[in-house]
């Protein structure tokens, strides 16, 4: 910290960055500067003056500052940072003053205290110099219990060099869209009250700077750390200034209390294009976040059985399904649902985890046995969470359910009220009997359908279910499923080690999703699976090429049923999956940086290995394009003045219908960085609905 003439300073900053705070005496603290690293020696004092604005007819006679949390009774001219109300229901209104800060080279803590209403307000900022993530938090402690219904991590300014922001929305099967809204007075609002991450709301935000692409300009990320259901508010002030909060959904936080912590805001800085960031994220979640069982070990390509079987289990089915996987190359067979209860169809025994005796007289163990003498591990479905009327477990606690007796069923079930000491015992006790009684790598945790009232308890609660399943199991890992992608964030991340991107298998539809989706997501956790030749939910028929390469972009596995596949489709698959096996030592630490492809039809993205030595790009071609041939594909992220020597990893797959002879076709090239991230790469025409896979080394 710094104090000049009654101002406080302080500097969060690495090689890419500088996260500059100032506060006029005891006022909470403003971000007055973030953004690419200032000189060593910066006069903060002069910061601070040269950031004061003007003040003209029709305002305050001073501008009420974009604080860290704004204060209402500040005359703040947007939306405050904290809303709360006493026990008699009365709004209170807090104005903060500075107690104390605590700061070393990555962390900044800032402590305030309000006497009247006795209330402590702190905030902290951790800046990860490995991957340049800041990390922040807010908490509130009030010394009588109240309400809060809104606490802000830490705000964060946006850039006036910006005409738009992005985030996301989406549905089942269509996950990870983007919404691009140009910046306007007022406030862009998404506020999520399905008490989960959902399809709809991942609680994500690009503001890119004017003239942002992927691979170039600056740009700045944040994402909010909760699986519970966010709330974002993207604000234009009417004096032109912007703010970005972020917290729990709206009346989320349903008991009064004296403690109060939002989830971690995760927020970065990138003059390396929107790719920066991405990397920013793929690289923390990976090296930060994930907590993966020791010792390391590669990613197994998976087969799972669900749109092979669906509930129609049966063991001889199932062991030849598990013989032709492994024969693929599988290394993880996953039961999906359907081994419990008398789960025939989805209408029944969600939350009666007992094995169903009519499916599996023996037990699991005969299939495990089999399942492992193909030399692969064996993972397991639940859906904790979730109860269906038609079930044991309800007939006799009919009171465990959360929400309504008469509410809305979703997928005929409701959730269990998992905060109750009782329910989170009877769940612990049900996992840990099937995961103690079988030699079980994998859990598979689903979650179908949204709460039936908006309530932070929950997933506080999911979290200490599985961090006591974490402690007690260290080398199962976990994923997080809900109907594909409806929880996919990094306060469930830390507790689990893939996600189920979505449940659609549609090679055309992975491929989009996958590339939004890697703005967050590194490949490790990123879950894609070869799905049937006829699409079960898209109805689409692709080619079993288009399928496999879409699946190796990510943590592969199989999902069709193997029985369907021909021996030349068999062949393939089994040469991708060698390859990915072949790739992962550096894939999977790999950078995934999005391209900005010349050809909208294309949807391309370059995995670059950690230390530049070797890439592999993937340029797929999802619809037919405007123009006859194709367009160069330019690269990104290399070194201009070394030269890569590429090749087309599948020129095999060239249809007859390319007559021509680009060099790819038959030969390995030896060009700059400067000429393919200028220029790029020149590929052979070819069918829509396919992609091309290229290879480059550094020399
Ligand atoms: C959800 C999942 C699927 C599958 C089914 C089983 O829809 O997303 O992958 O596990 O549940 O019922």
């Amino acid at each position: 910290m710094s104090t000049v003439r009654d101002i406080r300073c302080w500097t969060l900053q690495d090689q890419r960055q500088s996260l500059i705070l100032a506060a006029h005496g005891t006022d909470l603290a403003e971000i007055i500067y973030w953004g690419p690293r200032l000189p060593d020696g910066t006069d903060l004092e002069m910061l601070v003056a040269a950031a004061r604005m003007d003040v003209t007819g029709g305002m305050l006679d001073a501008v009420p500052p974009l604080s860290i949390c704004p204060e209402a009774r500040r005359s703040f001219p947007g939306q405050p940072g904290l809303s709360l109300t006493n026990s008699a229901g009365e709004a209170l209104l807090p104005r903060f003053t500075f107690e104390r800060a605590e700061e070393d080279d990555q962390t900044l803590t800032l402590l305030y205290h309000d006497a009247k209403n006795g209330l402590r307000y702190r905030a902290r900022f951790e800046l990860a110099l490995a991957t340049g993530m800041i990390r922040a938090t807010a908490s509130l402690t009030s010394e009588q219990p109240v309400s809060v219904s809104w606490l802000s991590a830490p705000v964060f300014p946006a850039p006036q060099n910006s005409h738009e922001m992005i985030d996301f929305h989406g549905r089942w099967i269509g996950e990870f869209q983007t919404s691009r809204t140009p910046w306007s007075a007022g406030a862009r609002l998404r506020d999520n009250p399905t008490g989960r991450t959902g399809h709809e709301h991942f609680p994500g935000l690009i503001v890119p700077c004017t003239g942002a692409t992927n691979s170039q300009g600056s740009a700045y990320a944040f994402h909010y750390g909760w699986s519970g259901g966010h709330k974002m508010l993207a604000e234009e002030l009417p004096d032109g200034r912007r703010q970005i909060q972020w917290g729990h959904a709206t009346g989320s936080r349903r008991s009064p209390g004296t403690q109060f912590e939002t989830a971690p805001l995760y927020a970065v800085f990138s003059d390396q294009g929107i790719n920066g960031c991405a990397i920013a994220f793929q690289r923390h979640l990976r090296d930060k976040i994930l907590q993966p069982p020791a010792p390391a070990r590669p990613r197994p390509v998976h087969y799972n059985c669900w749109e092979a079987v669906y509930f129609d289990h049966d063991h001889a089915t199932l062991c030849d399904i598990a013989s032709r996987a492994a024969a693929l190359g599988a290394e993880r067979f996953v039961l999906d649902d359907g081994w419990f209860g008398r789960r025939d169809d989805d209408t029944t025994s969600l939350g009666d985890w007992t094995i169903d005796r009519r499916k599996y007289p023996d037990g699991l163990m005969p299939l495990i046995n089999h399942v492992h003498a193909e030399g692969m591990t064996f993972g397991i479905w639940f859906e904790p969470e979730m109860i269906n009327p038609d079930s044991d477990l309800f007939r006799t606690h009919p009171d465990w359910v959360l929400g309504d007796p008469d509410q809305v069923l979703g997928r005929q079930q409701m959730v269990l009220n998992i905060a109750l000491p009782e329910v989170q015992a009877y769940l612990y006790e049900r996992i840990s009997a099937v995961l103690a009684d079988h030699p079980i790598d994998y859990v598979k945790w689903d979650h179908n359908r949204v709460l039936p009232e908006p309530d932070s308890a929950q997933a506080e609660a999911i979290y200490v279910l599985f961090d006591r399943l974490r402690a007690d199991f260290p080398t199962v890992e976990f994923e997080s499923c809900s109907s594909g992608g409806g929880r996919i964030d990094f306060g469930i991340l830390s507790r689990t080690h893939r996600v189920w991107l979505s449940d659609s298998n549609d090679p055309l539809e992975r491929l989009r999703i996958q590339h939004e989706a890697a703005l967050f997501l590194p490949m490790v956790v990123t879950g894609s699976h070869v799905g049937p030749r006829k699409c079960h939910t898209s109805g689409r028929e692709t080619d079993i090429r288009l399928r496999a390469w879409v699946a190796a972009q990510r943590h592969m596995g199989f999902e069709m049923d193997p029985r369907e596949l021909t021996e030349e489709e068999a062949d393939v698959l089994r040469q991708v999956t060698r390859w990915w096996k072949g790739n992962r030592h550096w894939t999977e630490r790999a950078d995934i940086l999005r391209l900005d492809s010349d050809d909208p039809a294309v949807i391309a993205e370059l995995q670059r290995a950690v230390d530049g030595s070797r890439f592999v790009a993937f340029a797929g071609l999802s619809a037919a394009s405007a123009q006859i041939l194709p367009r160069p594909l330019r690269l990104t992220g290399l070194e201009p003045g070394t030269l890569y020597e590429i090749s087309l990893l599948n020129r095999d797959d060239a249809p007859g219908l390319s007559r021509g002879s680009p060099l790819l076709k038959t030969e390995t090239a030896r060009l700059s960085g400067q000429y393919l991230m200028h220029q790029g790469i020149t590929l052979p025409w070819t069918f829509p609905q396919s992609i091309w896979v290229i290879e480059g080394t550094r020399l």
